[in-house]
Order: structure tokens, then C-alpha cells, then sequence
């Protein structure tokens, strides 16, 4: 194909929105489209509706290209495109462990209705196994170039705070076609990415589908790993830290994904890992996966286990007591609070009679939004004056430089809970504080 397919990206959050503004930036002509007229105006007057380092200057560029073009009309981007990318949501169910599924079907049905010439349509959400084929006979059924509209799945590895890296630089590319046409069009529309040597694998629509949970979930199996040996050194007065430390030199196990701590939050690890088991549970294979149901169980016991070691330093009881809680966002370099365990900590605290005084470099106005019986601080000194208890929730690195002396200037005691194992023990100790982490004497 001597010309670039014309790429549309249905779903403009974080997913479509940064896959939308990259591939403009490498030189496609690209429609975003949304359902949602505020993200729309947003992003069309160059405003990204997330925090992302880096997207916003690119999002920018884009727009000055002409490339980059914003709608919420589906007839538009049918008409527009060659290579249709599917970027909407696949959150947890109410009620369910269940990947709830309609706003991957909304957005297909409504792209399909319009498609009367030959066109590729790309799923990149995350979706449980089967769901691809599916989609594939909906299209089929629904649009009026029928079989001329193939489908294919591309599953997404990007990382919120290196989403931009991720989307120009991913470290593989997994192609699930079911046609040579499907795959050429695939090779056309990220020929940038690919002409870098980055990696391909070509497999059917299931293993494409899979590939994506298998990894989210392994990801989750090496924190929970991890976070399970704090739980044996809590008992037994050894060093998780030094413990991973020394795994980490063996090259098979590898040192990345390994920090102990509070656990994994977010968007998508905890809600993958729960419809990876409940799909399993569908196929009558849910044995193979139950392992996935304890990792969930560790990980929900740190948040427990944090909020018990903030107790324990106020004395056996938080009701009354005022605590600073460092960090929001369910990982640094984000605004995202989606599962966040700082978040859950706080509120928990707040729930046991606690006044927590929160403060995050980026994701103030979310946490407000959602928790607006919490108490938020200026900054970290701030929100640390007067605090019985300080816990850090977020490793942010800004909270890694706070200098002991001048948080124990303001605070009514120096008590710390290091939720993430980011601050030097030494340090504040030698400052004169009772510092306190997860699996650490
Ligand atoms: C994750 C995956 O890493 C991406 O590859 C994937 O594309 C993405 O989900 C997705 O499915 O869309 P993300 O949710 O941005 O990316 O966050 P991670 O960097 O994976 O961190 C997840 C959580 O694990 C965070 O709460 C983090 O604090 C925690 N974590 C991470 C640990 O507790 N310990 C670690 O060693 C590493």
C-alpha cells in the first residue's frame, strides 16, 4: 500500500485519546470520536482531558499538522477511515467480577451501521476471551459492506505516566488476524512503529485477547508474590525490602514489579484480573486461575494492613486523631484514582473517626470529587501541620525529597508510615521519627 491508511479512534480516554494524538504526531490522518461532546471539545481545542506527562505538547502538534481531527458523529469517522481503532472501556460490573462489555458493543454497532466500503476495524480495549469472534459476526451482520469489513485485535500495553514511550516505543506488537489483508492493513497503519524494529507477533483473535490479560495478570502475580512475603517477614521480624532486593540479582526473577508495598491500584489490573477469573469460571477452566482470586486477596490485605499500622502509631485508636496521607492517585505521575489504594486508606480512616488531611501533586480535584469528606492540604507540609500520624500512600518523587526536619516542624508528632518503601528508614529515623513500613522490622 503506497498510501497511509486513514486511522479512526473510537473511545478518546486514556487508551484512544493518546493512540489518536501519537499516531497524528507520526504522520496519519486521524478522526478521534466520542460519545462524549465535553471530551471532544476538549481535545479538539487542544486540551487533554487527563493527566499524562508529555501528551498535552504533543496533543498541540497534532493540531497544528491539521491531521488530527475530533467528532462525536460515527457516520463521519465511517466515512473517513481505513483502520477503525477500538479504545473504549471495559470496567468491572456492578455487582460482578464481570468485564461489563457494552460500551465495546455500543461503539462497534454504531461504527458498523455506516461502513459501505472495505474497512479493518481493531479492537485495542481489553476484553475477555471469545469476545473478538463475536464482534466480528456482529459486524459482519450489521454493516452494509458485510464481509468486507474484517476484524482484528490489538491488544494495548501502554502505561498511565508513559503512555506517550509506550504508544511510539512499545517493547512488542501482537497482531491477531484472521485474514493476510487484515495483517497488511496492521503493518500499513503502524509502519512508523515497526520500521524501528519493534517486535510482531502474529496470532489468531483468542491468543491476541489473551495475551493482554495473561500479562496484566502476571504483572499483579509478582506484586502479590511480593507483597505475600511482607506478610511471612511481618511474622517473623525479617526485611522484605532486603528480601526483594536479593531476588531481584537472579535474572529470572528480575527486580521490576517487585516492590512491596500497598499494592496495585488502578484502571486495569485489579478489574483484569477479576473478569480473567470470571471468563475461566465461563469456559469451565476456572481452576487454572484461581491462584488469580488470592493474588486479588493479598493485594486488598495491604490496604488493611496499612490503615492497622497507622492505628498502631496512634496508639490503638485513629478516632479524633489527625492524619496526613500523602498521595491520591493510584500511582505517581497520574491523576487517575480509579481503585486507588491511597484512597481506600484515607477513607477508611476517615471512616474510623480520623481527620485526614490528603494532598497529591496531580490528582486533587478527582479526589475531591470522590471524597469530599476528606480534608486536602496545600502540599505535603501542609497537609502534614498538626497530623498525629503521617502515612505516604504515593510514590511521588517530590515526596521522596521532603526534608524529615521540616515535616517535623509542622506535624504534632513524628510518626510515618511508608506505604510504598520510598523513603530512606535511616534518614527519618535519624530525624527523630518512629518510622514504620510493610514487612520491615
Ligand atoms: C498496567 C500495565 O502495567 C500495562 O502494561 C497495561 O497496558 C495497563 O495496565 C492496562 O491494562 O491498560 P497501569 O495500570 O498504568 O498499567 O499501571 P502499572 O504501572 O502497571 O501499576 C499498577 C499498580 O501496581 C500501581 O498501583 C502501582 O503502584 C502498583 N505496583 C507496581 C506495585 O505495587 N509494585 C510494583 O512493583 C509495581
Amino acid at each position: 500500500m503506497n498510501l497511509l491508511p486513514r486511522l479512526t479512534v473510537i473511545g478518546t480516554g486514556y487508551l484512544g485519546a493518546t493512540h489518536a494524538i501519537c499516531m497524528a504526531v507520526m504522520g496519519y490522518e486521524v478522526i478521534g470520536v466520542d460519545v462524549d461532546p465535553v471530551k471532544i471539545e476538549k481535545l479538539a481545542s487542544g486540551e487533554v482531558p487527563f493527566f499524562e506527562p508529555g501528551l498535552p505538547e504533543l496533543l498541540t502538534k497534532a493540531l497544528e499538522t491539521g491531521r488530527l481531527r475530533f467528532t462525536t458523529s460515527f457516520a463521519e469517522a465511517a466515512e473517513f477511515g481505513d483502520v477503525h481503532f477500538i479504545c473504549v472501556g471495559t470496567p468491572q460490573q456492578k455487582g460482578s467480577h464481570a468485564a461489563d462489555l457494552t460500551y465495546v458493543e455500543a461503539s462497534v454497532t454504531s461504527l458498523a451501521q455506516h461502513l459501505t466500503r472495505r474497512a479493518l476495524v481493531v479492537g485495542k480495549s481489553t476484553v475477555p476471551v471469545g469476545t473478538a469472534a463475536r464482534l466480528a459476526r456482529l459486524i459482519r451482520s450489521q454493516a452494509p459492506a458485510g464481509d468486507q469489513v474484517e476484524l482484528a485485535w490489538n491488544p494495548e500495553f501502554l502505561r498511565e505516566g508513559f503512555a506517550v514511550d509506550d504508544t511510539m516505543r512499545p517493547d512488542r506488537m501482537v497482531f491477531g488476524v484472521t485474514s493476510a489483508w487484515s495483517e497488511q492493513m496492521l503493518r500499513a497503519a503502524f509502519e512508523p512503529v515497526l520500521a524501528q524494529g519493534v517486535p510482531v507477533k502474529v496470532t489468531d483473535l483468542a491468543t491476541a485477547e489473551l495475551v493482554k490479560v495473561a500479562a496484566n495478570s502476571f504483572l499483579a502475580t509478582k506484586i502479590s508474590y511480593i507483597n505475600a512475603m511482607a506478610e511471612i517477614c511481618e511474622a517473623t521480624g525479617a526485611d522484605v525490602h532486603d528480601l526483594a532486593e536479593a531476588l531481584a540479582y537472579d535474572e529470572r526473577i528480575g527486580g521490576k514489579f517487585l516492590r512491596p508495598g500497598l499494592g496495585f491500584g488502578g484502571g486495569c489490573l485489579p478489574k483484569d484480573i477479576r473478569a480473567f477469573a470470571h471468563r475461566a469460571e465461563e469456559l469451565g477452566v476456572g481452576q487454572a486461575v484461581g491462584f488469580l482470586r488470592e493474588i486479588d486477596g493479598i493485594n486488598t490485605r495491604r490496604r488493611a494492613r496499612t490503615v492497622d499500622l497507622v492505628v498502631e502509631l496512634c496508639g490503638g485508636d485513629v478516632a479524633g486523631k489527625r492524619i496526613a496521607a500523602l498521595g491520591a492517585a493510584f500511582k505517581p505521575n497520574s491523576d487517575d484514582i480509579r481503585d486507588a489504594p491511597a484512597l481506600d486508606v484515607a477513607a477508611t480512616l476517615a471512616r474510623m473517626g480520623a481527620s485526614v488531611v490528603v494532598y497529591d501533586p496531580a490528582a486533587m480535584d478527582n479526589a475531591r470529587r470522590q471524597h469530599p469528606e476528606l480534608g486536602y492540604g496545600e502540599n505535603a507540609i501542609d497537609a502534614a501541620r498538626d497530623a498525629d500520624v503521617v502515612v505516604l500512600l504515593t510514590e511521588w518523587t517530590e515526596f521522596r525529597e521532603i526534608d524529615p526536619d521540616a515535616m517535623a516542624a509542622v506535624a504534632a508528632g513524628r510518626r510515618i508510615v511508608d506505604g510504598r518503601h520510598a523513603l530512606d528508614p535511616a534518614q527519618w529515623r535519624g530525624a527523630g521519627w518512629e518510622y514504620r513500613a510493610l514487612g520491615r522490622p
